[in-house]
């Protein structure tokens, strides 16, 4: 400790350089800045909240608003099927906040489970105390998850569930097997390590990300089976039962249940990411249940919270549990975080999962989806130069479009390619801001795949829906490709000159 006096350097060096003296701030009283209230927010008009999303949220995110015209619009309430704007517009969501909206906007059964929780003053922390709707969900959890599929850790995003998820294998697999494959054109969040096998370069943004993954294309048993050879290291396959992201991407029947005979002969977990898929969507509560398969660990989250709040689970077979997380010792390594089995988040997911089936929504999900497939199917028929392919399971649909940027008459092409990367050669984006500019329609768009459509309607959705956006679509397609495109880029011009005129 006294080393410093066997220096040998000069006193003077040894010296300790004085501290810059601090001046501690006197600090008055707290006032308030100046803040908004919430009813201010109610009443805020559409230029305002432009000019706060600019300011203080996604500056580069108006951008594509404005490209698509999604700007102008600022919602005021949602019930049901339906969006309702500044002016009193219906807008039928058929985008469903990409997949979160199972039982509608705003449910009735699900505000009355809320209040009387919150009338009834229930705790909500589930941190110091065992929570009874904490345990209560993850019973019910395992109660709708086929074969051992039955112990339960909460959270509030799909990332974090897929996170929990990807751990739990990890710890059961073993340090020697904490290799990870993985698919192309897969998404499973935006933290960092679910990043890692996230196939994206937009969202993979150059971060230092894990580097224990190997990818294959999705639905590729023999890629697989060449991986697990070449690397023994692999602990764990994470795939989404259906890709969402990549496009409404499905594997048949077979594929999956070979996975499972072949994770079961090398010995490796699989993952089932079933955040987009699961919670009823497909016509099952999980989409793995179509193949007759269980997997070893799956992830639910989105319409877990019933459109009121974020919930969502990791769902391991109890075995895998053990293995990881089973002893005292090991039991605090992944326990609940903070938020984690929070009360009025128990009670929604809980009061969602009972209303899936006393409500039909599943059954609905089957029947409804089955009728737009074939509807859309029939518009493919019809408009065979615009709509290349028809796919999903349930209220879980892709469209995709024939990319028409070779196709163009050679004078349109400049315009087109003047339009951002983001739409150029796709007429997703077309379509979508002019369904929603002229026929009060809602659809997502697709990250991998710009020429795909997601459908992802909540599972109240009825034929009539249907019928409406069938009819839309329709009425849009009879002009053609060409006017469709003139359409936008006319829009475009229109706006640009307003803005123009405005600034002068
Ligand atoms: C398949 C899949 N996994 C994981 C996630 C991540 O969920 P979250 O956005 O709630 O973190 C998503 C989100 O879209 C998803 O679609």
């Amino acid at each position: 400790m006294l080393d410093f006096l066997k220096s040998k350097k000069p006193v003077e060096a040894r010296k300790t350089v004085a501290a810059p003296s601090v001046v501690t701030p006197v600090l008055g009283p707290v006032s308030k800045p100046d803040l908004l209230s919430v009813e201010d927010a109610k009443a805020m008009s559409v230029e305002k909240m432009t000019d706060l999303f600019k300011t203080h949220y996604n500056p580069g995110q108006l951008h594509f608003m404005k490209l698509l015209g999604f700007h102008k619009i600022k919602i005021e309430r949602a019930e049901g099927m339906f969006y309702y704007d500044q002016n009193g517009r219906a807008i039928l969501d058929f985008f469903g906040g990409f997949g979160s909206l199972a039982m509608g906007h705003n449910n009735p059964r699900i505000i009355a489970a809320r209040k009387k929780f919150q009338d009834e003053q229930r705790h909500e922390i589930a941190m110091a105390f065992m929570s009874q709707y904490a345990t209560a969900l993850a019973h019910n959890i395992a109660a709708v998850s086929p074969g051992d599929l039955d112990m339960v850790f909460l959270g509030s995003s799909g990332s974090e569930a897929m996170e929990a998820a990807l751990k739990v294998c990890e710890r059961a697999a073993g340090p020697d097997r904490s290799m990870v494959l993985f698919a192309e054109n897969s998404f499973h969040g935006k933290t960092k390590g679910v990043l890692s096998y996230t196939d994206g370069p937009l969202y993979k943004g150059e971060f230092k990300l894990l580097e224990n993954g190997v990818k294959v294309p999705f639905g590729d048993i023999d890629a697989i089976e060449a991986a697990f050879k070449a690397h023994p290291e692999i602990g764990t396959v994470c795939l989404e039962t259906i890709q969402g992201g990549g496009g409404i991407n499905t594997a048949p029947a077979e594929f999956w249940q070979k996975l499972r005979a072949l994770c079961d002969k090398y010995d490796v977990l699989w993952l089932a990411d079933e955040v987009q898929c699961g919670v009823g969507r497909t016509g099952r509560f999980y989409a793995f249940e179509h193949y007759g398969v269980v997997p070893d660990v799956t992830a639910i989250a989105k319409s877990l919270g019933g459109g009121k709040c974020a919930m969502a689970a990791m769902i391991a077979r109890t075995e895998i549990y053990m293995k990881a997380y089973g002893t005292p010792k090991t039991a605090l390594i992944h326990a609940a975080a903070t938020f984690g089995g929070i009360g009025e988040g128990c009670i929604t997911a809980m009061e969602t999962i009972n209303a899936l089936y006393e409500d039909n929504l599943i059954n609905n999900a089957a029947e409804t989806g089955a009728y737009l497939k074939s509807e859309l199917e029939r518009l493919q028929a019809k408009y065979p130069d615009i709509i290349k392919d028809v796919r999903g399971q349930g209220l879980m649909v892709g469209l995709e479009f024939q990319d028409f940027s070779q196709t163009l008459p050679a004078v349109m092409r400049p315009a087109v390619a003047m339009l951002d990367d983001k739409l150029k050669g796709s007429l997703s984006g077309f379509m979508g801001a002019l369904l929603l500019r002229d026929h009060d329609v809602l659809v997502a768009f697709t990250e991998y795949n710009r020429n795909v459509v997601r459908l992802l309607p909540p599972l109240v959705c009825t034929k009539e829906n249907v019928d409406q956006l069938i009819g839309a679509m329709d009425k849009m397609m009879s002009k053609g490709v060409v006017m469709i495109v003139k359409d936008f880029i006319a829009a475009q011009v229109i706006e640009k000159k307003a803005k123009g005129n405005k600034a002068a």
